[in-house]
């Protein structure tokens, strides 16, 4: 089978090898339709977090080509898509609804996922062929057919949708709340247009790219250049705009947004020079942004540690936090990785039934023979490349 495998830094190649196989009578071999590159996989790409000689890739949707003898729930032929984060569904993490901190999929750590250093040994999903693991647990059925209507919706259940929705959970996003999202990727795209689907009325995205922005504010939200001018500056004089001052009681100290989110992670930008990396800035501007008894969301990755990073603390993985603020507004904090299992399934009936359609911000379907070039023009953020879906079957 043809597979994308991070070569070197910044290097992918398309190679050929083994078709995956069932292993377990519990698998189930999938047949990939559609298969996304993300903003994760940039993290690899670049050096930060070193994958060589792999896989790649782990947002597959696809079709049941091979049934494994013990699977009871899916059958040859099924349409399929599959949560990043593998999980067994019985563990006590799983049956609590935390999926992606699965306890037996990678034994001795919390947590498991396709192509993805440090999250077990399981194969990349950018390939023709993905051997699903515990598929009863992991499969998630999907009505239609390949290449309909829902193809490049039902792709981004398996990571981005529900990323950005566990974002506003995490964030207790509700009716009538603001929201500012930092990043205007896919993660920072579907968490502004999730906060939508829960009712906030007022979304900011904050982002340097224009067409991220524009594609921000055509889902709903009210874009916001960092490199023009400070951003919390710029979220406040807009809220304080809309208080028609003499209406309110004494709200000023709430000038700030009640929920917050960071969805870019280790690698931000620097607000003086895109060029530049600054993972402190973005935490800095959610305390000083949010009011107090507001709520802070991290869903952009930060690992471990980054012996690469620019900052001492950074490379220990011990950023620097401003505790005292976030105390003193008694703000809520959430962290960490997608719980897809909780999501999953809602926001395959919220597509099913038209409430849905995330698919507005896949920008590029392409030909899995493509990729090489896709990785450099979407690492650089160029040319409108926001979400990429290969095509493994053209
Ligand atoms: N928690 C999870 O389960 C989960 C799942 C998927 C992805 N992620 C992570 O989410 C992050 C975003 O993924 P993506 O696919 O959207 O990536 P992306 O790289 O396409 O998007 C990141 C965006 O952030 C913008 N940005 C950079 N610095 C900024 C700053 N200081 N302020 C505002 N915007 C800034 C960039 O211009 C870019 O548009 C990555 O760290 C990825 O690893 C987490
Ligand atoms: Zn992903
Ligand atoms: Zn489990």
């Amino acid at each position: 089978m043809r597979g994308v495998v991070l070569v070197k830094e910044r290097t992918v190649e398309i190679r050929d090898i083994p078709d995956a196989e069932l292993i377990e009578t519990t698998d189930v071999l999938m047949r990939v339709t559609s298969t996304a590159i993300c903003g994760t996989d940039l993290h690899f790409y670049d050096g930060r977090m070193p994958y060589y000689g792999k896989l790649i890739g782990h947002e597959p949707l696809g079709v049941a080509e091979e049934v494994g003898s013990s699977v009871k729930s899916i059958k040859k032929g099924d349409r399929i898509v599959v949560p990043t984060h593998i999980c067994c569904g019985f563990c006590p993490n799983c049956t609590r609804g935390y999926s992606s901190s699965c306890l037996t999929t990678q034994p001795g750590k919390a947590g498991a996922a396709y192509g993805y250093p440090n999250q077990g040994d399981y194969a990349g999903a950018q390939a023709e062929l993905v051997r699903i693991p515990l598929a009863d647990a992991n499969c998630l059925k999907l009505p239609g057919e390949p290449g309909d209507q829902w193809e490049n919706d039902f792709v981004l259940l398996a990571d981005i949708f529900p990323t950005g929705y566990h974002a506003t959970e995490l964030a207790h996003v509700g009716v009538g709340d603001s929201v500012a999202t930092f990043g205007a990727g896919a993660v920072g795209l579907m968490a502004a247009y999730s906060a939508r689907l829960r009712g906030a009325s007022d979304v900011y995205v904050v982002d340097a790219i224009p067409e991220r922005l524009k594609l921000a504010e055509e889902l709903g939200a009210m874009p916001i250049n960092f490199l023009s001018e400070d951003p919390v500056k710029q979220i406040m004089e807009l809220r304080n705009k809309r208080r028609l001052d003499n209406a309110y009681r004494d709200e000023h100290v709430m000038d700030g947004v009640m929920c917050g989110i960071d969805a870019i992670g280790f690698q931000a930008r620097s607000q003086s020079d895109y060029n530049k990396e600054d993972p402190n800035w973005v935490i800095s501007s959610l305390a000083e942004l949010v009011n107090p008894t507001g709520r802070i969301a991290v869903v952009g990755v930060f690992p471990p540690k980054d012996p690469d990073g620019i900052d001492p603390n950074e490379r220990k993985g011990e950023l620097t936090v401003p505790w005292g603020k976030l105390f003193n507004k008694g703000i809520t904090l959430g962290l960490g990785r997608d719980q897809d299992e909780r999501y999953n399934l809602m926001l395959r009936n919220m597509i099913v039934d038209g409430t849905a359609k995330p698919s507005k911000i896949v920008s590029h379907r392409i030909p899995l023979s493509e990729a090489p070039d896709a990785f450099i023009k979407f690492d650089k953020r160029a040319d409108g490349y926001i979400k990429v879906v290969l095509d493994p079957t053209s």
